[in-house]
């Protein structure tokens, strides 16, 4: 492939990518090109990655516990912080054990192949994120490969009619959906895929990543919102998002995180967290069991924003959360109105395919705990202004 010139097609189609550069921590507030913006794209939902509480665990596990792990966590990786991390995640979750990963992106790997192998069937949503996707395709093909069929978005339909055709012709069966989904903020059918994955005999793996820490009375994600936790096989969940840090988790029984443990190689060969993280992490999850408040203000802010939008014409799709996108088709075009927002004091990145189908370039505005309902309604009034 011609490296340059496949550049340039993406430069004249608005696809080429240039992130922006934060010269501050992550936050509501963010200094980007030599002034303070308000930042409205990141997952730091409940603002706890600069947290003064959760930097002094980092500060203070750093002292106690160095920088770096120095080994994966089957030679001398797994440290006291790793360990009590996970304790800490199962017992908030309510699951038999947990195990954690290097990132959100890893935890998807070992759950998929760990639940599904040679001979089986995983059934995804076509807008399950790119981790899921790649995991379920066979990120290592070969003999051990399962099979892997997508569904149209949350069409539960279109999904039992796969399960009748292919479910028998398979030994084992993995269902797996986002739970909230990261590009459109709409929340998965949960109460529908239970039904069916207890019909045809198959297991739900649910990705959380979005959802931990924000939706459900206790902060525990989207299957505790629909009431349908103790029915979920299998959960992964990120340490990078509403938790402030970095890394991930799969949940559930002792004999999937056992196996987990002895066979999934994304666990197995890679470098242990950090045990500063694991630490920072622990401190993050225990102001989200003690301070409700803070996921609190998010519905009627979302609430407040998706109507502003709607009022101005825009596709929001079926966002139900603090995840609210503004479709505006072209790429270059959403390319534009970011610039342009940027200029008018937003940080909100254009978001293009392939992260999104063509043809439905958008801004993905996600809000957090530390916006105000007068951020919220300057936005929506500049962003009326850039789209002229
Ligand atoms: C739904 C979903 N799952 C998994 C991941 C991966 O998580 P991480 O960023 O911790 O690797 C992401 C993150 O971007 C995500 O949006």
């Amino acid at each position: 492939m011609d490296m340059q010139a496949e550049l340039d097609r993406r430069q004249a189609e608005g696809l080429l990518r240039a992130p922006a550069v934060l010269d501050s921590p992550v936050g509501p507030r963010v200094r980007v090109e030599g002034r303070e913006v308000l930042c409205f794209c990141s997952n730091d939902y409940l603002n706890l990655a600069n947290d003064p509480a959760v930097r002094a665990a980092a500060k203070d596990a750093i002292d106690a516990w160095g920088v770096g792990s120095g080994a994966s966590r089957l030679v001398s990786g797994t440290q006291r912080p790793h360990v009590e991390l996970e304790a800490q995640l199962a017992s908030f979750k309510g699951t038999e054990s947990v195990v954690v990963t290097s990132t959100g992106w890893m935890a998807n790997h070992v759950a998929v192949r760990t639940l599904a192998g040679a001979g089986d069937l995983i059934l995804c949503d076509k807008l399950n994120h790119a981790s899921i996707l790649d995991a379920a395709a066979g990120a290592s093909p070969g003999k051990d490969a399962p099979t892997m069929r997508t569904y149209p978005h949350r069409d539960t339909a279109r999904l039992a009619t796969l399960l009748k055709k292919h479910r028998p012709e398979h030994r084992r069966c993995l269902i797996v959906t986002d739970s909230l989904f990261s590009m459109d903020g709409d929340l998965a059918p949960l109460a529908e895929l239970v039904e069916l994955k207890t019909r045809h005999d198959a297991q739900l793996l649910i990705d959380e990543a979005h959802a931990t820490g924000v939706l459900g009375e206790n902060g525990r994600g989207a299957a505790e919102l629909l009431g349908v936790e103790d029915q979920i096989d299998a959960t992964v969940g990120t340490l990078s998002k509403a938790l402030g840090g970095v890394g991930g988790f799969v949940a559930g029984r002792s004999v999937l995180i056992e196996m987990i443990r002895n066979t999934a190689r994304a666990y197995i060969y890679t470098t242990a967290p950090p045990p500063a993280m694991c630490a920072a992490v622990g401190k993050a999850l225990r102001i989200i069991q003690t301070q409700p408040g803070r996921r609190e203000t998010l519905p009627a802010l979302a609430k407040r924003l998706r109507e502003g939008l709607q009022a101005m014409g825009l596709d929001t799709r079926d966002s139900a959360s603090q995840i609210i996108p503004a479709v505006l088709g072209d790429a270059n075009r959403a390319v534009e109105v970011s610039r342009r927002l940027l200029d008018a004091g937003y940080l909100i990145p254009a978001i293009r395919p392939p992260t999104v189908s063509p043809g439905t370039s958008r801004l993905r505005i996600s809000l957090c705990a530390g916006h105000t309902r007068e951020d919220v309604d300057n936005l929506l009034k500049d962003l009326r202004v850039c789209l002229d």
